[in-house]
């Protein structure tokens, strides 16, 4: 398992190369934030503030910042949709005089780590810092590659975000409870398993729980769900009846097209979109009772009013209760957002699959490279 104290920081990175004076040190940072328009506007900067402590911290010191970043998935070419100019607008507004490159994603070698990628990256380059906790999942040159070739740290973002996942992870104060929402049971079942070897209650919402319905043979109507998933949530019931909370009331459509709330048999033709009033109180009062939270993913489509009661009483019981509390992943982060509650969490994650797979794995490739660049 993943030892946050054996990774390198930005103290030892200064100690290794005697001054961070006049140094050129690039930071790998996750500035990969949503856009809307043409063109592109950023409508959510969270990711971009994320990353200035440690910024300001190297540029305190006297280093020259050279940050670099993904942005959406422009599949190894470039593609003026994605380029960071947006962020480079942002950035200098938050943190003046820091050098942005552009969209690392435009080069192929990136997603295919491949070894001349990361070598042109730190050309001129004296030392390297990982700051993008949300992308250091991905085994990308970024990630992997410079801690094999110059004095490498994490920097304070993904610092916290380790330390906090992993003492949830490791030593979480109970009960601890986790809340999942979102489409799909496939994206999650790894960190289902992991959880429920660690979690004393999770409770299930989004349109994921159809899923669990439909394999306990209940009705489900024309709700999304994936019927290659039944029999692994079959399993997953069977181990953990007990401490899997399933919705007891589905707000949705019906046939007809009226929005309607349903017990746990959906009508033929009717579609659920959010878990009902009784589900929004009873995963209230669960979270309410913990003593540590993490929750990922909303409990219905509440990009539409008409189903945002389930999200928005889960995130005021995240806001609300007294436990330690950690949100992850940009929907229920922009839900937060979107109710004003994001000040009242410990720890919104700025990672969705990275802080999954950390909590799945207890590791990532990105902290695996930096542990192992400080041996090399
Ligand atoms: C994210 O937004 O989840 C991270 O920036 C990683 O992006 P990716 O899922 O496109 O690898
Ligand atoms: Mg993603």
């Amino acid at each position: 398992m993943s030892e946050v104290d054996e990774i390198p920081t930005l103290e030892d990175l200064e100690q290794q190369l005697g001054s961070l004076h006049g140094k050129r040190i690039l930071v790998r940072t996750d500035f990969n934030v949503p856009l809307e328009g043409d063109p592109p506007r950023i409508t959510d900067d969270f990711r971009i503030r994320a990353a200035l402590p440690t910024l300001q911290w190297l540029q305190e010191r006297g280093a020259q910042v050279v940050a670099a970043s993904h942005l959406g998935r422009p599949k190894g070419k470039p593609d003026p949709k994605y380029s960071m100019d947006p962020v480079r607008a942002r950035l200098a507004e938050l943190a003046p005089d820091i050098e942005l490159l552009e969209n690392l994603r435009f080069e192929a070698g990136e997603e295919g780590n491949d070894p001349a990628s990361a070598a042109l990256l730190v050309e001129g380059i004296d030392g390297y810092v990982n700051d993008a906790f949300g992308a250091s999942h991905r085994a990308h040159a970024s990630i992997v590659g410079p801690p094999q070739a110059v004095p490498s740290a994490m920097g304070r973002l993904l610092q916290r975000e380790v330390e906090v996942l992993l003492e949830l992870r490791g030593n979480p104060r109970r009960p601890f409870v986790a809340v999942l929402g979102g489409a799909k049971v496939s994206d999650k079942l790894g960190v289902i398993e992991a959880l429920l070897d660690i979690v004393d209650a999770l409770a299930i919402g989004g349109a994921m729980c159809f899923t669990f319905f439909a394999s306990r043979g209940l009705p489900i109507g024309d709700s999304l769900w994936e019927p290659d998933q039944v029999e692994t949530c079959r399993r997953l019931l069977s181990i953990a009846e007990q401490r899997i909370h399933l919705p007891t009331d589905i707000v949705g459509l019906t046939a007809g097209g009226e929005v309607a709330t349903f017990g746990t048999r959906l009508p033929d033709g009717a579609k659920g979109l959010d878990i009902g009033p009784g589900t929004a109180a009873e995963f209230g009062d669960i979270v309410m009772d913990a003593r540590t939270v993490f929750w990922n993913g909303p409990m219905g489509m509440f990009e539409d009013e008409r189903f945002a009661a389930g999200t928005r009483a889960v995130a005021q019981a995240v806001a609300d209760t007294k436990a330690f509390t950690v949100v992850g992943g940009g929907d229920s982060a922009a839900a937060l957002a979107e109710f004003g509650l994001d000040d009242d969490v410990d720890h919104v994650s700025t990672g969705g699959g990275a802080s999954l797979e950390l909590l799945e794995l207890g590791d990532l490739p990105g902290l695996v490279a930096l542990r192992e660049g400080r041996r090399a």
